[in-house]
């Protein structure tokens, strides 16, 4: 038998869907499900080999050619960018990035340069650069939230999912930024070298969603 492609999944919120999917697909996935603290794990039946990673690490996998394929949210995508091919939206981990800020607040009036705290500079930047409007972004580790509270920023640019973080701090969404969900990656290489392999895999994956 060739060498198994490798899969890298993202770790924790697409963990249990990717895993469901997988299984959907006629896969053994029981040393995932079993994995303890491993993170490379065989699904012999199927020829593949599934990597756990964080989402960033799962790009760059992918696309230093060490896995062959992906899976990773949109929000990761659009914030890293990279050469890969995204093949496959694959409708789960459906969320949105939205601009929110202190509900009541008027975030566009006045003409001061606005600040953004964010997890993801890059997608706030090029939506403000579409709109033409200059602010000032500022990178935050988690929890953004907190940031317009605290009166660091004017806004967040952040992931919503069922709102309620938002909610329970007195935010509201003012603007959608763009839909997320989770989509399947592959790299360039393995995509010429191993493609009827990866096109067969994909074909399964899209009678299965
Ligand atoms: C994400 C996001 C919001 C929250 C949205 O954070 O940054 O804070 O989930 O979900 P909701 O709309 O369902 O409330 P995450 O849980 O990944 O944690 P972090 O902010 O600490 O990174």
């Amino acid at each position: 038998m060739s060498k198994p492609i490798r899969i890298a999944l993202t770790k924790g919120r697409l963990e249990k869907d990717t895993v469901g999917l997988l299984e959907k697909l006629g896969f053994d996935c029981t040393a995932v499900r079993e994995k303890g603290r491993k993170l490379i794990l065989p699904v012999p039946d199927a020829n593949l080999e599934v990597v756990l990673a964080k989402a960033n690490d799962v790009i760059t996998y992918v696309e230093h050619g060490v896995c062959d394929m992906g899976v990773v949210g949109k929000d990761t995508i659009m914030e890293m960018g990279g050469k890969f091919f995204e093949l496959v939206d694959l409708g789960f981990g459906r969320c949105k990035f939205a601009l929110a800020t202190k509900k009541g607040s008027d975030f566009y009036s006045g003409y001061g340069i606005k600040t953004i705290a964010t997890k993801y500079p890059n997608v706030s930047r090029s939506f403000f650069e579409k709109k033409g409007m200059d602010t000032e972004i500022i990178k935050i580790e988690g929890s953004v939230e907190l940031a317009p509270l605290l009166e660091l920023a004017d806004g967040i640019v952040d992931i919503v999912e069922t709102g309620t973080t938002l909610k329970e701090n007195g935010l509201e969404v003012i603007e959608d930024v763009a839909p997320i969900s989770a989509r399947l990656i592959v790299n360039t290489v393995s995509m010429k070298m191993r493609r009827d392999e990866i096109r067969n895999l994909i074909k399964l994956v899209e009678e299965n969603l």
